[in-house]
Formats: structure tokens, C-alpha cells, sequence
């Protein structure tokens, strides 16, 4: 049974979005949305922002398929900043992707910035690797994203010794 306390764009994050979540559906059905290169941009971000809010990891490869594949750099970075916003160690592999691969410095930015928001041992080689891109903008984010890691480790270590 549906649970109408919730409005159907609920979202546990509090960013405002670029544009509202679409309906909940299955990630297939939100995947080929996103993918669908002829609806409005506008219609593509609703899909990816309800995907986002799945954060299954189905999901996460459904965005991870944008931030690799679409042709918009746009789209691109959006999908790197909500596979920051939702912080699985699934995406690390696509986003290693976009951070080394992509030719477009605003998705590099974006790449190394969600990977500073997900708790992996894999993610710090990934960064420092990261500080010789040839853009300032890139080498910085991954500064920024070393110091977030660097954080976030020592606000896991202050639980933990509370405990
Ligand atoms: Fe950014």
C-alpha cells in the first residue's frame, strides 16, 4: 500500500535541486528516462534525482551509466553530484571513470568531489592520483575532497571512541 503521508517527490536530501524528482518507479523505467536523450532536460533531471533518492544500487549504475555515456557535459556532472550526494562505494569504479577519463574539467570537479564524500579505503589513492590533472579546478576539488576524506575518518573515529 502506498504511504500518502509522504508526497511522491519525498526526498531525504535537502539540496534544492535543479528540478523536482519524478514519481517513484522502477530504476529500469527511470534509467531509460534519464537515457532518453529526446525528452527535455528537465524530464531527464526529475528521473535522475528519483534515482538518486532510490540509492539502491541499481540506481547507482543507472546514474553511473549517465555520468560515462551522455553527451551533454551538463547531465555528466549532475550525475557525478548526486552519486556524491548519495555516497555508495558503488559508484567508486565509475566515477574513478569520469575523474581520469572525462574531458570536460566541470565533471572531473564533480567526480572528485563525490568521491570525497564516500567512506573507502579505495577512494585517497584515487585523489591523490587526481592532484596532476592538467586543470587547476580538478587539482583543487581533489584537495578539497583529500581534506573532506581526512574529516570524515576522524568523525568515524570520534564515534567509535564514544562508544
Ligand atoms: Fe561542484
Amino acid at each position: 500500500m502506498t504511504d500518502l503521508s509522504l508526497p511522491p517527490t519525498y526526498s531525504e536530501y535537502t539540496s534544492v535541486d535543479p528540478a523536482p524528482s519524478a514519481p517513484v518507479d522502477t530504476e529500469e523505467r527511470l534509467e531509460a528516462r534519464l537515457m532518453d536523450t529526446s525528452m527535455p532536460m528537465f524530464e531527464r533531471m526529475k528521473a535522475i534525482f528519483t534515482l538518486r533518492n532510490l540509492g539502491t544500487d541499481r540506481a547507482v549504475d543507472a546514474i553511473g551509466r549517465a555520468l560515462i555515456e551522455d553527451r551533454s557535459a551538463l547531465m555528466r556532472h549532475e550525475a557525478a553530484y548526486v552519486l556524491g550526494q548519495v555516497q555508495s562505494p558503488h559508484a567508486i569504479p565509475v566515477l574513478e571513470r569520469a575523474l581520469f577519463g572525462d574531458t570536460h574539467v566541470m565533471v572531473r570537479h564533480e567526480a572528485a568531489e563525490a568521491l570525497g564524500n564516500i567512506m573507502d579505503d579505495r577512494v585517497l589513492p584515487l585523489l591523490e592520483r587526481g592532484l596532476v590533472d592538467p586543470d587547476e579546478e580538478v587539482v583543487e576539488s581533489c584537495e578539497v575532497a583529500i581534506d573532506n576524506q581526512r574529516y570524515l575518518r576522524s568523525k568515524r573515529f570520534e564515534a567509535f571512541a564514544a562508544e
